[in-house]
């Protein structure tokens, strides 16, 4: 397998919060390279069970390589984690002590410029994660298709971008000439846009909100908290790494209103976990990431 896939970030903080054991049941919702999913393994030395998610067949087929040597201890799920429930209870599961999410993409995957995801290498604008899933619809079909008024939202909305409207107007000028097929063409216009210093970051803004709306991101995190508590065992724990603001405020309002208001869980990190200096000089990743945690309370 490929080292490189993917380092896990925030390793010694997600062990250290979730506090894996022998015995025990842990999913993890996102299993990427399996980096994540290896350590929790190697914790509970093989006795126990671990269940992967992910939606994408080339990030499974990675993760279940690097798992192979863990044999019968390991469950892999080629799905959407919003399914997450009703996937455990085909597994015959019905209750977990620990619960992973290390959300976004992986290095993998934005480096691979077949996917899209990225405005420094050309590519096709696909930008889907589980790429060839019937029914998904891609970067192209957003860009090309989407009404202005659309556009706008969703760079504002999911891109927290400032110039929303005036890259919207041009997107859907330039459109009408000759259709957006690769990511350099994006970048292209993104840049007649709006020039200047910071065109770097606008592009990042701009990639990230169509990668978004794309996977329905926000989404799916929305739906899985929504539905996970009832399969978390009491004092199970659920750990969620973000990337971006939006997703962190949604599991700081989650975890918020099920710690105040409903009296299911404990929140274990007041403040937001982030990564030490070394981390972040060693792992460009790392520099974005937010951790959050909670414990199931003893009814
Ligand atoms: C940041 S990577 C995880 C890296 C992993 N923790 C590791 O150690 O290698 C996120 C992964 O989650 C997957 N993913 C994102 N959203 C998903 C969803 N809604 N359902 C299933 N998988 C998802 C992506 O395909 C990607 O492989």
């Amino acid at each position: 397998m490929d080292r490189t896939y993917h380092t896990p970030v925030l390793l010694d903080e997600v062990l250290s919060f979730l506090r894996p054991r022998a015995g025990g049941t842990y999913v993890d919702c996102t299993l990427g390279g399996g980096g994540h999913a290896e350590a929790i393994l190697d914790s509970i030395s093989g006795k126990g069970r671990l269940v992967g998610f992910d939606r994408d067949p080339d990030a499974l087929r990675a993760a279940g390589e690097r798992l192979e040597k863990f044999g019968g201890s390991v469950e892999l799920v080629g799905r959407n984690f919003d399914a997450f429930p009703h996937s455990l209870r085909k597994l015959n599961i019905h209750e977990v002590d620990g619960i992973l999410l290390d959300l976004g993409v992986s290095s993998h995957q934005l480096d691979d410029p077949g996917r899209g995801f990225s405005f420094q290498q050309e590519g096709p604008l696909d930008m889907r994660m589980g790429s060839g899933a019937a029914g998904t619809h891609d970067g192209l079909e957003v860009v090309n298709t989407y009404a202005e008024e659309e556009l706008k939202r969703i760079f504002r909305e999911y891109g927290e971008e400032r110039h929303s409207g005036r890259i919207a107007w041009r997107i859907v000028r330039e459109r009408a000439d000759r259709p957006l097929r690769t990511t350099a063409d994006l970048a292209a216009v993104v840049r007649k846009a709006v020039g200047g210093r910071f065109i770097l970051k606008t592009l990042a803004r701009i990639f990230q909100a169509i990668r978004i709306e794309v996977n329905d991101e926000l989404g799916n995190l929305s739906r899985f908290l929504g539905s996970c508590l009832p399969m978390l065992a009491p004092g199970g724990r659920i750990v969620v790494i973000s990337y971006n603001s939006l997703e962190d405020r949604i599991v700081k309002n989650w975890i918020r209103e099920e710690a105040k208001v409903r009296g299911t869980l404990t929140m274990l990190t007041k403040k937001v976990v982030v990564a030490s200096g070394r981390e972040r000089d060693e792992n460009r990743r790392a520099r974005s990431a937010k951790l959050r945690a909670a414990e199931r309370r003893i009814p």
